[in-house]
Protein backbone atom coordinates (compact mmCIF):
# COMPACT_ATOMS: atom_id res chain seq x y z
CA UNK A 1 0.00 0.00 0.00
CA UNK A 2 1.64 3.38 -1.07
CA UNK A 3 2.11 6.25 1.49
CA UNK A 4 -0.40 9.29 1.15
CA UNK A 5 -0.12 12.91 1.51
CA UNK A 6 -1.61 12.86 4.88
CA UNK A 7 0.59 9.97 6.42
CA UNK A 8 3.84 12.17 5.43
CA UNK A 9 2.29 15.60 6.44
CA UNK A 10 1.38 13.20 10.27
CA UNK A 11 5.72 12.53 9.90
CA UNK A 12 6.43 16.00 10.08
CA UNK A 13 3.85 17.06 12.21
CA UNK A 14 6.22 15.79 14.71
CA UNK A 15 8.28 18.36 14.52
CA UNK A 16 10.90 16.18 14.57
CA UNK A 17 12.92 16.96 11.54
CA UNK A 18 14.70 19.77 12.58
CA UNK A 19 16.69 18.34 14.26
CA UNK A 20 17.24 14.96 12.20
CA UNK A 21 20.65 16.07 10.83
CA UNK A 22 22.44 17.05 14.32
CA UNK A 23 21.86 13.04 15.61
CA UNK A 24 25.15 10.87 14.31
CA UNK A 25 23.51 9.52 11.01
CA UNK A 26 22.47 12.66 10.49
CA UNK A 27 25.90 14.39 11.06
CA UNK A 28 27.33 11.69 8.10
CA UNK A 29 24.41 12.67 5.80
CA UNK A 30 24.81 16.25 5.58
CA UNK A 31 28.69 15.56 5.72
CA UNK A 32 28.63 13.60 2.84
CA UNK A 33 25.97 15.04 1.03
CA UNK A 34 27.41 18.51 1.23
CA UNK A 35 30.86 16.42 0.18
CA UNK A 36 29.17 15.52 -3.60
CA UNK A 37 27.08 18.46 -4.02
CA UNK A 38 30.25 20.84 -3.61
CA UNK A 39 32.01 18.38 -6.64
CA UNK A 40 29.42 19.71 -9.32
CA UNK A 41 27.96 23.11 -7.65
CA UNK A 42 29.17 26.59 -9.83
CA UNK A 43 30.58 28.76 -7.43
CA UNK A 44 29.31 31.83 -5.06
CA UNK A 45 27.82 34.14 -5.70
CA UNK A 46 25.11 31.96 -7.19
CA UNK A 47 21.70 31.24 -7.04
CA UNK A 48 20.77 28.22 -5.57
CA UNK A 49 16.89 26.44 -5.40
CA UNK A 50 16.57 24.04 -2.12
CA UNK A 51 13.41 22.65 -3.15
CA UNK A 52 11.63 20.11 -0.38
CA UNK A 53 14.15 21.84 1.40
CA UNK A 54 12.71 20.96 5.11
CA UNK A 55 13.84 22.97 7.94
CA UNK A 56 16.52 24.62 6.09
CA UNK A 57 19.36 23.04 7.07
CA UNK A 58 21.34 22.72 3.59
CA UNK A 59 19.72 26.53 2.94
CA UNK A 60 21.70 27.42 5.57
CA UNK A 61 25.02 25.78 4.56
CA UNK A 62 24.39 27.74 1.28
CA UNK A 63 23.66 31.55 2.66
CA UNK A 64 27.04 30.80 4.55
CA UNK A 65 28.71 30.15 1.52
CA UNK A 66 27.30 33.42 0.24
CA UNK A 67 25.12 31.68 -2.38
CA UNK A 68 21.59 33.19 -2.76
CA UNK A 69 18.76 30.44 -2.04
CA UNK A 70 15.15 29.88 -3.35
CA UNK A 71 13.72 27.95 -0.32
CA UNK A 72 10.94 26.19 -1.20
CA UNK A 73 8.49 23.07 0.92
CA UNK A 74 5.09 21.43 1.16
CA UNK A 75 4.97 21.68 4.81
CA UNK A 76 4.21 24.90 6.30
CA UNK A 77 5.68 24.76 9.17
CA UNK A 78 9.24 24.04 7.55
CA UNK A 79 8.72 27.37 5.55
CA UNK A 80 7.87 29.38 8.93
CA UNK A 81 11.26 28.04 10.17
CA UNK A 82 12.87 28.84 7.40
CA UNK A 83 11.23 32.69 7.41
CA UNK A 84 12.12 32.81 11.16
CA UNK A 85 15.56 32.02 10.00
CA UNK A 86 15.70 35.25 8.05
CA UNK A 87 18.46 34.78 6.21
CA UNK A 88 20.00 37.26 4.11
CA UNK A 89 19.19 36.53 0.46
CA UNK A 90 16.87 33.64 1.03
CA UNK A 91 13.48 33.46 0.37
CA UNK A 92 11.38 30.77 0.91
CA UNK A 93 7.35 29.41 0.09
CA UNK A 94 5.24 26.90 0.19
CA UNK A 95 5.36 24.75 -2.86
CA UNK A 96 4.53 21.31 -4.27
CA UNK A 97 7.74 20.22 -6.57
CA UNK A 98 5.67 18.96 -9.02
CA UNK A 99 4.66 22.59 -9.64
CA UNK A 100 7.14 25.12 -8.62
CA UNK A 101 6.74 29.01 -9.17
CA UNK A 102 10.25 29.71 -10.11
CA UNK A 103 10.45 31.09 -13.74
CA UNK A 104 12.24 28.77 -16.32
CA UNK A 105 16.53 28.83 -16.14
CA UNK A 106 16.30 31.00 -13.63
CA UNK A 107 18.47 29.02 -11.08
CA UNK A 108 22.24 27.55 -10.94
CA UNK A 109 21.66 25.01 -9.80
CA UNK A 110 19.34 22.92 -7.76
CA UNK A 111 18.64 20.68 -4.75
CA UNK A 112 16.13 17.83 -4.81
CA UNK A 113 16.87 16.54 -1.55
CA UNK A 114 13.71 14.93 0.29
CA UNK A 115 10.21 15.05 -2.63
CA UNK A 116 11.19 11.92 -4.21
CA UNK A 117 11.10 10.07 -1.11
CA UNK A 118 7.63 10.82 -0.51
CA UNK A 119 6.44 10.95 -4.29
CA UNK A 120 4.80 7.58 -4.03
CA UNK A 121 3.57 7.71 -7.58
CA UNK A 122 6.15 7.16 -10.63
CA UNK A 123 4.48 10.16 -12.81
CA UNK A 124 5.19 12.50 -9.74
CA UNK A 125 8.27 11.18 -8.78
CA UNK A 126 9.55 12.41 -12.97
CA UNK A 127 7.51 15.19 -12.75
CA UNK A 128 9.53 16.60 -10.03
CA UNK A 129 12.47 16.04 -11.96
CA UNK A 130 11.32 18.02 -14.79
CA UNK A 131 10.38 20.95 -12.64
CA UNK A 132 13.62 21.11 -11.09
CA UNK A 133 15.39 20.40 -14.75
CA UNK A 134 12.79 23.75 -15.98
CA UNK A 135 14.13 26.05 -13.13
CA UNK A 136 17.54 25.41 -13.46
CA UNK A 137 20.01 26.77 -16.44
CA UNK A 138 20.99 24.85 -19.49
CA UNK A 139 24.05 22.73 -18.39
CA UNK A 140 23.45 23.54 -14.40
CA UNK A 141 23.04 20.73 -11.73
CA UNK A 142 20.37 19.05 -9.96
CA UNK A 143 21.08 17.25 -7.07
CA UNK A 144 18.49 14.40 -6.18
CA UNK A 145 18.49 12.23 -2.92
CA UNK A 146 16.43 9.40 -2.58
CA UNK A 147 16.13 6.57 0.01
CA UNK A 148 17.27 3.26 -0.92
CA UNK A 149 15.34 0.27 -1.38
CA UNK A 150 17.04 -1.94 1.71
CA UNK A 151 16.84 1.03 4.27
CA UNK A 152 13.48 -0.04 6.20
CA UNK A 153 15.35 -3.53 6.53
CA UNK A 154 19.02 -2.31 7.00
CA UNK A 155 18.45 0.49 9.22
CA UNK A 156 14.65 -0.08 10.31
CA UNK A 157 15.09 -3.62 11.64
CA UNK A 158 18.48 -4.90 12.10
CA UNK A 159 20.13 -1.26 13.18
CA UNK A 160 17.20 0.14 15.06
CA UNK A 161 15.51 -3.39 16.00
CA UNK A 162 12.14 -1.83 14.94
CA UNK A 163 10.52 -5.44 15.51
CA UNK A 164 10.82 -5.55 19.15
CA UNK A 165 8.40 -2.90 18.89
CA UNK A 166 6.47 -3.81 16.31
CA UNK A 167 6.17 -7.55 15.58
CA UNK A 168 4.91 -7.11 11.81
CA UNK A 169 8.48 -5.60 11.49
CA UNK A 170 9.58 -8.78 9.26
CA UNK A 171 6.48 -9.00 6.68
CA UNK A 172 6.66 -4.96 6.32
CA UNK A 173 10.15 -4.77 5.07
CA UNK A 174 9.54 -7.66 2.44
CA UNK A 175 5.92 -5.85 1.26
CA UNK A 176 8.66 -2.89 0.76
CA UNK A 177 11.04 -4.27 -0.96
CA UNK A 178 8.72 -6.23 -3.42
CA UNK A 179 7.42 -2.57 -4.15
CA UNK A 180 9.38 0.16 -2.93
CA UNK A 181 6.32 1.59 -1.44
CA UNK A 182 6.98 2.31 2.39
CA UNK A 183 3.63 3.51 4.02
CA UNK A 184 3.78 4.46 7.99
CA UNK A 185 4.66 1.60 10.41
CA UNK A 186 2.93 3.65 13.09
CA UNK A 187 1.16 6.96 13.10
CA UNK A 188 3.60 10.04 12.30
CA UNK A 189 6.05 7.54 10.88
CA UNK A 190 8.06 7.87 8.10
CA UNK A 191 6.44 7.03 4.90
CA UNK A 192 7.10 7.34 1.05
CA UNK A 193 8.75 5.67 -1.60
CA UNK A 194 12.15 3.59 -1.91
CA UNK A 195 14.58 3.06 -4.89
CA UNK A 196 17.08 0.74 -6.34
CA UNK A 197 19.83 2.52 -8.19
CA UNK A 198 17.91 1.63 -11.33
CA UNK A 199 15.16 3.32 -10.76
CA UNK A 200 16.94 6.21 -9.83
CA UNK A 201 18.57 6.55 -13.32
CA UNK A 202 14.82 5.35 -15.29
CA UNK A 203 13.58 8.37 -13.56
CA UNK A 204 16.38 10.93 -14.64
CA UNK A 205 16.18 9.79 -18.33
CA UNK A 206 12.34 9.75 -18.09
CA UNK A 207 12.60 13.72 -17.23
CA UNK A 208 15.12 14.38 -19.75
CA UNK A 209 17.85 14.82 -17.63
CA UNK A 210 21.71 13.56 -17.65
CA UNK A 211 23.09 11.28 -15.15
CA UNK A 212 26.42 12.31 -14.20
CA UNK A 213 26.81 10.65 -10.89
CA UNK A 214 25.12 8.63 -8.83
CA UNK A 215 26.56 7.43 -5.18
CA UNK A 216 25.99 5.81 -2.06
CA UNK A 217 26.42 8.21 0.79
CA UNK A 218 26.53 6.64 4.10
CA UNK A 219 28.15 3.07 3.66
CA UNK A 220 27.65 1.05 6.76
CA UNK A 221 27.48 3.81 9.59
CA UNK A 222 23.91 3.54 10.13
CA UNK A 223 24.66 0.53 12.01
CA UNK A 224 27.70 1.62 14.36
CA UNK A 225 25.99 1.13 17.83
CA UNK A 226 28.97 4.27 18.95
CA UNK A 227 28.79 6.08 15.52
CA UNK A 228 28.45 9.25 18.07
CA UNK A 229 31.98 8.47 20.04
CA UNK A 230 33.59 7.25 16.65
CA UNK A 231 32.85 11.11 15.10
CA UNK A 232 33.88 12.57 18.22
CA UNK A 233 37.17 11.41 17.11
CA UNK A 234 39.07 12.82 14.18
CA UNK A 235 40.71 9.44 13.64
CA UNK A 236 38.05 7.35 13.90
CA UNK A 237 35.69 9.84 12.13
CA UNK A 238 38.32 9.77 9.29
CA UNK A 239 37.56 5.87 8.87
CA UNK A 240 33.48 6.09 8.65
CA UNK A 241 33.89 8.92 6.09
CA UNK A 242 36.54 7.84 4.40
CA UNK A 243 35.30 4.26 4.14
CA UNK A 244 31.84 5.71 2.80
CA UNK A 245 33.45 7.53 0.33
CA UNK A 246 35.70 4.75 -0.76
CA UNK A 247 32.63 2.42 -1.86
CA UNK A 248 30.29 5.05 -3.25
CA UNK A 249 29.89 3.62 -6.72
CA UNK A 250 30.69 -0.12 -5.98
CA UNK A 251 27.22 -1.86 -7.59
CA UNK A 252 27.10 -4.48 -5.00
CA UNK A 253 27.17 -1.90 -2.19
CA UNK A 254 25.93 1.19 -3.15
CA UNK A 255 22.06 0.10 -2.12
CA UNK A 256 23.34 -0.23 1.44
CA UNK A 257 23.62 3.31 2.02
CA UNK A 258 20.74 4.40 3.27
CA UNK A 259 20.54 7.57 1.02
CA UNK A 260 21.53 7.20 -2.75
CA UNK A 261 22.63 10.59 -4.09
CA UNK A 262 22.51 11.18 -8.32
CA UNK A 263 24.05 14.19 -9.84
CA UNK A 264 22.67 15.10 -12.94
CA UNK A 265 22.21 18.27 -15.38
CA UNK A 266 19.93 19.87 -17.43
CA UNK A 267 21.06 19.27 -20.93
CA UNK A 268 22.99 21.88 -22.39
C1 LIG B 1 13.34 14.27 4.94
S1 LIG B 1 12.90 15.93 4.55
C2 LIG B 1 14.43 16.53 3.88
C3 LIG B 1 14.64 17.98 4.16
C4 LIG B 1 15.99 18.51 3.66
N1 LIG B 1 15.99 18.62 2.21
C5 LIG B 1 17.11 17.62 4.10
O1 LIG B 1 17.64 16.89 3.28
O2 LIG B 1 17.42 17.64 5.29
C6 LIG B 1 11.89 15.82 3.09
C7 LIG B 1 11.23 17.14 2.75
O3 LIG B 1 10.63 17.05 1.45
C8 LIG B 1 9.43 17.79 1.50
N2 LIG B 1 8.55 17.36 0.40
C9 LIG B 1 8.00 16.14 0.22
N3 LIG B 1 7.25 16.13 -0.89
C10 LIG B 1 7.34 17.37 -1.43
C11 LIG B 1 6.79 17.98 -2.59
N4 LIG B 1 5.98 17.31 -3.41
N5 LIG B 1 7.08 19.27 -2.83
C12 LIG B 1 7.89 19.97 -1.99
N6 LIG B 1 8.42 19.45 -0.87
C13 LIG B 1 8.16 18.16 -0.60
C14 LIG B 1 8.87 17.48 2.87
O4 LIG B 1 7.90 18.41 3.26
C15 LIG B 1 10.14 17.52 3.72
O5 LIG B 1 10.37 18.79 4.25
Amino acid sequence: MAASPEEMQACYARGEEARRLEQPNGVVEFERTTEVILRTLPPAPAVVADIGGGPGRYTEWLASLGYAVHHRDLVRSHVEHVSGLALPAVTTATADARDLDLPDASVDAVLLLGPLYHLAVREDRVQSLREAGRIVKHGGPVFVAVISRWAPRLDGAVAAELSIEFPRMTEFVAEVEASGDLPALHDGAFCGYTHRPDDVRAEVFDAGLDLVDLVGLEGISFALGDLGERLADPARRAVVIDSARALERVPEVMGVSPHLLATVRRPS
